[in-house]
């Protein structure tokens, strides 16, 4: 698929931009901070609903504005549809599919789908843990929209377990506080064992081109690998750090058996210690952890090879390629790096590329090219 007009409202630096584009590889190209990643960002938010660069929507809207509109045309085999948002920061966000309106702006997930490379994802490898969970997550939602209801509903049971953990740490008669647990546990193991199910699998079928990807951007062979760490029991947990991929049910129970063992240490410090949102995905290099071991090369080239990997895994999925960006990638790779990208990308379907300096993309990949100066842009 993708993207062939772009139109920006108040979005970021652009108080209004109309942006044609073709299939193919497109460049742009402008000194530091002239608006270049914000339109990238645009396209991003429109796949995925969230930034790559903030957490929050409210640095989306042009300082001074009151909402942000994007809206794209985007092309599957041929036919054309249109998706649009309203970013309202401190309000619902609304969302259009073609002419009508969507229920939830999530309806449109799905429409739009993309793999977006930025310095940011640096942190993938160096990192909290919950830059890789929300790799993963992000990941399974662009795969399949129908994940990002499980995502939601998960946040939902966790804020009101904790909630309930909280309460019963202080209060007078902690058993009377703790009557409702059960329920909120089989809540948590429901929902916590499939979306713990739907990362493992989706991690057996990402290792082979992870390996693959990482391989081909560094020219070596270093067996780049993804282990799951899970809060669940040990033997369990070992299970799955070896790559087992156990049925839900059996997952749902080791819920069960780890909340008896976490029991006590969950009321003491008010806080669910069991679950997704506490599992990590450790990558490794052969034998070592990336963590606090890989070169900054390394780590570079390992979190390339993770959005690689990533767009392989949707080509192959969805049957069109997603769209590819590369937001500021050529700079910081060396000549033979460059190029073995350069190689890789160039059958996608679309490349959307932002640089600084336009002798930093390999020629080959050139394109069309635009330059982007104090938010204006035009084809070179
Ligand atoms: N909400 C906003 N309202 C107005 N201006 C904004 C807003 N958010 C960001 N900007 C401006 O947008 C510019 C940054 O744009 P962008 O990140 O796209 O730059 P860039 O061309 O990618 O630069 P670099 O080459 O450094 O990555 C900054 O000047 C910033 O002040
Ligand atoms: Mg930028």
């Amino acid at each position: 698929m993708f993207v062939r007009h772009l139109t920006l409202m108040d979005f970021r630096s652009y108080e209004s931009a109309d942006l044609e584009f073709t299939d193919g590889v497109s460049t742009f190209v402008g000194l530091n901070g002239q608006g270049k990643t914000n339109i990238v960002e645009a396209i991003g938010y429109l796949a995925s609903l969230s930034s790559h660069r903030v957490a929050q929507d409210a640095p989306l809207v042009r300082a001074g504005a009151e909402q942000a509109i994007v809206r794209g045309a985007v092309v599957r085999d041929g036919r054309e549809q249109q998706v649009e948002l309203e970013i309202n920061p401190g309000k619902a966000n609304r969302a259009r599919l073609g002419k009508s309106p969507v229920t939830r702006p999530r309806d449109v997930l799905g429409a739009l789908r993309t793999v977006l490379f930025a310095p940011e994802d640096l942190a993938l490898v160096k990192g909290d843990p919950s830059e890789r969970r929300r790799f993963l997550d992000d990941l399974l939602v662009a795969r399949q929209p129908r994940w990002a209801g499980a995502r939601g509903d998960y946040d939902k049971i966790l804020k009101q377990r904790n909630a309930l953990l909280k309460t019963a740490r202080t209060a007078p008669d902690r058993a009377a506080a703790l009557a409702t647990l059960p329920v909120w546990d089989s809540h948590l193991a429901s929902v916590g064992a499939n979306l713990i199910y739907a990362r493992l699998r989706l991690l057996r079928d990402l290792q082979p081109y992870l390996r693959l990807a990482y391989d081909e951007v560094s020219a070596g062979q270093s067996d780049a690998q993804i282990t799951y760490k899970s809060s669940l029991y040990d033997e369990l947990a070992d299970q799955l750090a070896a790559g087992e991929v156990p049925e839900v049910a059996e997952l749902e129970a080791g819920f069960a058996k780890t909340f008896e063992q976490q029991h006590r240490a969950e009321v003491e410090r008010g806080q669910t210690l069991v679950g997704p949102h506490r599992d990590e995905m450790v990558l490794r290099l052969g034998a070592l952890p990336a963590k606090g071991y890989a070169s900054h090369g390394e780590s570079w080239s390992f979190a390339l090879g993770l959005r690689i990997a990533a767009f392989q895994l949707l080509r192959h999925d969805l049957g069109t390629d997603p769209v590819l960006v590369l937001d500021d990638v050529f700079a910081e790779l060396d000549a033979g790096r460059r190029r073995r990208l350069a190689l890789m990308v160039a059958d996608c379907e679309q490349v959307l590329i932002t640089a600084a300096v336009d002798d930093d993309v390999p020629e080959s990949l050139t394109g069309q090219q635009f330059t982007v100066t104090m938010g204006e842009v035009r084809r070179a």
